[in-house]
């Protein structure tokens, strides 16, 4: 059996989390490969809401398992709140239910206090403030904290050596360094709290995946990219699809679909290059109708048009098969929807409903239209569309593939 993969082709939002969430139904296990507590993955039920951070999007179905994979990282206190969440929405995740791989690397208060001092400066890009690119710095640097590292007894030394070496950095920009005693609170909380749910097993998926439905789901976007995106205006993983191997005990082999997310229209969160981007009435509008603002930062995103240029080297940087496309819903009664191409807009009319008068499944001509000029432009299927936040809201294309064949 082979596993499908989902991961964003834009600068990440662009609905990952509730794609994730519709084939965890079917699945045994949703395994996160990259990212940390920067990711915020919304879903939707019955009218509630639940943002994920470091959680796989499987939480919702009590069937499934969640693993946190060697590519991610985790800040301990925020993974605890995000715990206690998911706890009152009433899916508690147990030892059984959430795993976290023992590589996992720790975002302490010094990395939160690093990414503070780096944004504060000249320097800045406009970070989620999470901590997140110092801790892939430590883990490159060969001095950062895994989760290994709390059950054994350098932890203090650890602590003490990171703290002592990256210390001078936030000094140098008149800041207060973060005590090795903090950080070492922290991580001793994180060895009582999270004892249980640490999978030390060097090889789990080797054999579980022959026979148990898996989906490896990415944070970001292809775009946000360490080594393909728009550096230094990126995040600090990679996010296409070869991570979701490298960030996971799952060979190469085991993978099968790479399901793209995409939004028929883009959106950035942070500063970099935004070809399409539409600061203006237009962009402001799309903003309001599609509630364009940051799941974990509350920052407004700024909005532009689909860019197909782009679109297309994320699909191939990723070896997409197939695309999901979302919020068509939003853009309905715009009057004109602009598509980026070639170093060109195309016009194309707006529609006035996702659906054609009188169907539940069919799409209006207009939006049609729209979809197959992506699709052929691009050169991958176009497989289904979102129509809503809600997990019911969303239409298949195509005839529904196996994704686990
Ligand atoms: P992720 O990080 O890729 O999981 O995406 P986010 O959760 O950060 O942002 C996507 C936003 O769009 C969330 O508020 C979702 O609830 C919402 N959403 C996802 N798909 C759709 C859709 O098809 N239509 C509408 N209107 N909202 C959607
Ligand atoms: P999900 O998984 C959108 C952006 C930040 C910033 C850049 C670097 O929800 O799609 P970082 O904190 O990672 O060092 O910030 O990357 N960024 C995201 N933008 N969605 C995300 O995650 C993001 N995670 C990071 O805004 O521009
Ligand atoms: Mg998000």
């Amino acid at each position: 059996m082979r596993h499908p993969v989902v991961l964003g082709l834009q600068y990440g939002d662009e609905g990952k989390g509730k794609i994730t969430d519709s084939l965890a139904r079917q699945s045994s296990w949703v395994i996160r490969f990259n990212g940390g507590s920067n990711a915020g993955h919304t879903l939707w039920l019955n009218g509630k809401k639940l943002v994920t951070h470091s959680v796989p999007s499987g939480v919702l179905y009590t069937h499934v398992k969640n693993y946190i994979g060697a590519g991610c990282v985790i800040d301990p206190k925020s993974l605890e709140n995000e715990l206690k969440e998911i706890a009152q929405s009433g899916s508690a995740l147990d030892k059984d239910r959430l795993k976290i791989d023992f590589r996992a690397h720790l975002t302490l208060p010094i990395h939160v206090a690093l990414d503070a001092a780096r944004e504060g400066g000249k320097k800045g890009i406009g970070t989620t403030r999470k901590g997140i690119g110092p801790t892939y710095s430590t883990k490159m640097d060969r001095v950062g904290i895994r989760v290994a590292d709390l059950f054994d007894d350098s932890l203090e030394g650890k602590v003490a050596f990171l703290c002592d070496t990256y210390n001078a950095l936030i000094v140098q920009q008149g800041l207060e360094e973060s005590s090795t005693e903090e950080n070492l609170e922290v991580a001793i909380r994180a060895r009582d709290t999270f004892r249980d749910h640490v999978a030390w097993d060097a090889t789990p998926f080797y054999d579980l995946a022959k026979d148990q439905k898996c989906v490896l789901e990415g944070a970001q976007g292809v775009l946000l990219d360490l080594d393909h995106g728009t550096y230094p205006f990126v995040t600090s993983s990679n996010t296409l699809a070869a991570a979701a191997s490298a960030g996971t005990p799952f060979p190469m082999s085991r993978l099968g679909e790479v399901i793209g997310v995409a939004k028929v229209y883009m959106t950035r969160v942070g500063s970099g290059p935004f070809e399409t981007e539409q600061d203006n009435e237009d962009g402001e509008r799309i903003r309001a109708k599609g509630g364009e603002f940051g799941a974990t930062t509350g920052r407004p995103r700024r909005v532009g048009w689909l860019n197909l240029d782009e679109l297309k080297l994320a699909v191939r940087l990723s070896d997409c098969t197939q695309i999901v496309l979302t919020k068509a819903d939003v853009l309905c009664d715009e009057p004109v929807v602009n598509v980026w191409a070639d170093g060109k807009y195309t016009e194309f009319k707006g529609w006035t409903s996702v659906y054609k008068e009188g169907s539940k499944d069919t799409l209006s001509p207009e939006l049609e239209a729209y979809v197959k000029h992506i699709e052929d432009y691009v050169g991958v299927p176009v497989m289904g569309l979102g129509t809503g936040p809600d997990r019911a809201d969303f239409v298949w294309r195509k005839e529904t593939p196996d994704f686990w064949a």
